[in-house]
């Protein structure tokens, strides 16, 4: 068995949770859903979230990471040997995350070379949907390979498996103490440059002029919490993963709020961002702001590289935005694709150098589906169904399992050992009650939207294989990985049944 590897320094786990945190989710989903969601008032429903469930359960994926230390499959198995298959599910998702994500910083890398010369050209929307991407008509209609995006994929995959192959401390540390101050400083930059733009204000009334009606409509706090999620990257055993490369003595509670509050204040500058340069765009467009708003893919190729087209600084506006876009997005794939290659380490008895690579080969081959010219169609289908019936539901599990079956004031017991300051009742009852509660509401009312009306304009099949069909697989190869013979050696104990 090897020796379990450790983060270096207290900065550099914090830097790397930050930078799974810190993804496409701030810069092009936050600002929109804000914007869509009351607008200022939106920050009413965020903050409570992110005290109720975000940070309770950040500090509990923490805790249960570096008190049984393994991969997120040994950490369920270790707490009963029934269990390990929802740490596969997690794991699972991750994996499907991981190769549809790529590709988006995938398009990055491509677009960064496109800024140099505005190469997205003056319509931006028929240069990505007809020239970059050579959309086909629909998802089932594959066509074949797009080879430039295939190249950039395989750039960003290439950059992750070198920085896993590192290993934690040389390789995920690092990376993290270069990629997150530069990003950092990148933004900053952009920022400010964007809010003295003209009609940067008017971007901002629109972004931050609070509905406070907007409050009494439960769909906006379902949004609140469920950006959350994605956002702090919980629910998905990526957390689990990384606090269990926490040395013995290391605090918990105080890492959560630091990860959480920097997450947000970055969200809020992406807001900031982005609404300044769409408050410019709709200047010089003569238009209101509402006409030029979007969010996604279509925000982040489309629409900003339109608004840089007008800015009088284009190249330097373009590439500081796509080396962020590229620094966070990659920072967070390598959390995303570190869960399923510790998983991996674990279950086979894999070197690390072995099942990184082998990881990253797979990744990259299973992912070629999102560079042929269905590509965002099916980017679209997977993300929207992973997302609601992978991240939410596994979360929700996830939680009923630790607060529920298992005695959740061991959990507190261990934490508050190690921490600068103890967390009390309020953690126990948040966990206990407001967050199951919230995400059992938010997986059932999904659930029943999306068979009431089925999600987007595509064909029924189409949602089957890349929808229903990858939600339900993901927790079939779960069960399966569970019953094989191989693991075993994390699973010994079950603390379930003395923690109870
Ligand atoms: N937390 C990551 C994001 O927001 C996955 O993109």
């Amino acid at each position: 068995m090897q020796q379990r590897e450790q983060w270096g320094t207290r900065v550099g786990f914090v830097l790397a949770a930050i930078g799974s945190a810190i993804g496409l989710g701030n810069i092009w989903r936050f600002p929109y859903v804000a914007y869509e969601n009351g607008g200022g008032a939106f920050f009413v429903p965020y903050l409570f979230a992110m005290l109720t469930a975000g940070i309770p359960f950040l500090i509990l994926e923490f805790g249960a990471g570096h008190k049984y230390r393994g991969s997120a499959p040994q950490i369920f198995a270790k707490l009963s040997k029934r269990w390990e298959w929802v740490g596969w599910w997690q794991v699972l998702v991750c994996f499907v995350i991981s190769i549809y994500y790529v590709a988006v910083v995938g398009w990055s890398i491509s677009y960064l070379f496109l800024a140099f010369n505005q190469g997205w050209g003056a319509d931006t929307g028929d240069f990505f949907f007809k020239e970059f991407l050579a959309l086909s008509d629909g998802p089932l209609n594959v066509g074949g390979i797009r080879w430039p995006i295939f190249a950039s994929v395989v750039a960003a995959w290439g950059i992750c498996w070198f920085v896993l192959f590192k290993g934690v401390k040389k390789g995920i540390e690092t990376a993290s103490k270069i990629f997150m101050p530069i990003l950092f400083v990148m933004v900053l930059i952009i920022t400010v440059r964007a809010v003295t733009l003209p009609g940067s204000h008017e971007g901002l009334n629109w972004l931050f002029k609070p509905d406070f009606k907007a409050l009494l409509d439960i769909n906006v706090w379902v949004a609140a919490y469920g950006q959350l999620f994605y956002s702090l990257s919980i629910g998905f055993a990526i957390m689990l993963t990384y606090s269990s490369y926490l040395p013995k003595e290391s605090d918990i509670n105080n890492n959560a709020f630091i990860t959480a509050f920097a997450n947000c204040g970055f969200s809020i500058i992406s807001g900031i961002l982005v609404f300044s340069v769409l408050g410019n765009m709709a200047l010089n467009q003569g238009v209101g702001v509402d006409k030029v708003v979007k969010s996604g893919v279509g925000l982040a190729f489309v629409t900003i590289p339109k608004a840089i087209n007008y800015l009088p600084s284009p190249v330097f506006f373009g590439t500081l935005f796509f080396t962020a876009l590229i620094f966070a997005g990659l920072s967070s794939h390598i959390s995303i694709c570190e869960t399923c290659v510790a998983s991996l380490m674990g279950k086979f008895d894999l070197n690390r150098k072995k099942a990184v690579t082998i990881y990253c080969l797979l990744g990259l081959f299973t992912g070629t589906i999102f560079a042929t010219n269905s590509g965002l169609y099916i980017l679209d289908i997977v993300d929207h169904f992973i997302n609601n019936f992978g991240v939410l539901t596994a979360g929700l599990v996830e939680i009923i399992m630790l607060a529920w079956f298992c005695k959740l004031e061991t959990f507190q017991k261990h934490i508050n050992r190690t921490s600068d300051f103890a967390v009390g009742n309020w953690w126990l009852f948040c966990l206990k009650f407001v967050t199951p509660l919230v995400l059992g509401y938010i997986s059932v009312a999904k659930l029943i939207e999306d068979i009431r009306v089925p999600y987007g304009d595509y064909p029924a099949d189409a949602l089957f294989y890349f929808g229903w069909f990858v939600v339900v697989m993901v927790v079939v190869i779960g069960f399966l990985l569970q019953t094989t013979t191989l693991m075993g050696k994390g699973a010994a104990k079950s603390p379930v049944e003395s923690n109870r």
